[in-house]
């Protein structure tokens, strides 16, 4: 099974602040949509807060330490690990090869080591915030597809989707 990270970071590296994102980008979220579609998706619980309800097409597989948390339409796990069976479990249900990795900072780095692809949309803004996401090391990883997607009326900023796979 590969494990495939979706990210939107800036150029300073920020990946969120206050709890969301720090911009809105349309062109960005139909990306996700896009990348994420008929797969299960691994993330932390807050950043399940921050999205607020099961996406549909996608199963959600929420981490966190809380052993009374529960949410509707989306499987609970008590550790990364666990995390990753259920994730498994439900991709083979859905034919799906890929687990998501959807993130924040905290599942993203327990998992870069194990990562096999990170779909990287580069946001051409560097804001204030309190999430980031590290450079990759280009000695572990090589961008192999790079696309500039037209700008939508609504977005905040120029974006760039870059893909890099592990070498
Ligand atoms: N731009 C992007 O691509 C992107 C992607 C994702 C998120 N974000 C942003 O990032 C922020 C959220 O990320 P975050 O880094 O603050 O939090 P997060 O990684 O989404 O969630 C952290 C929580 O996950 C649980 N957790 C983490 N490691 C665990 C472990 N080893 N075992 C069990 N539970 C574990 C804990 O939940 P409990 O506290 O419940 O125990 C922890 O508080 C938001 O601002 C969001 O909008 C941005």
């Amino acid at each position: 099974m590969k494990l495939a990270f979706v990210v939107a970071a800036a150029k300073n590296g920020v990946i969120g602040r206050n709890g969301g994102l720090p911009w809105r980008l349309s062109t960005d979220l139909k990306h996700f949509k896009k990348l994420t579609m008929g797969k299960p998706m691994l993330m932390g619980r807050r950043t399940w807060d921050s999205i607020g309800r099961p996406l549909p097409g996608r199963e959600t597989i929420i981490v966190t330490r809380d052993r009374k948390f529960a949410a509707q339409g989306a499987h609970v796990a008590h550790s990364v690990e666990e995390g990753l069976h259920v994730a498994s479990e439900q991709a083979k249900r859905m034919h799906a090869d890929t687990i998501i990795i959807a993130g924040g900072a905290d599942i993203f780095a327990a998992l870069l080591d194990r990562a096999d692809m990170v779909h990287l949309t580069e946001v051409d803004l560097a804001p204030e915030g309190d999430v980031r996401f590290p450079p990759l090391d280009p000695g572990k990883w090589v961008e192999v597809a790079c696309e500039v997607p037209a700008r939508a009326a609504n977005d905040e900023a120029n974006v760039r989707f870059l893909t890099y796979a592990r070498r």
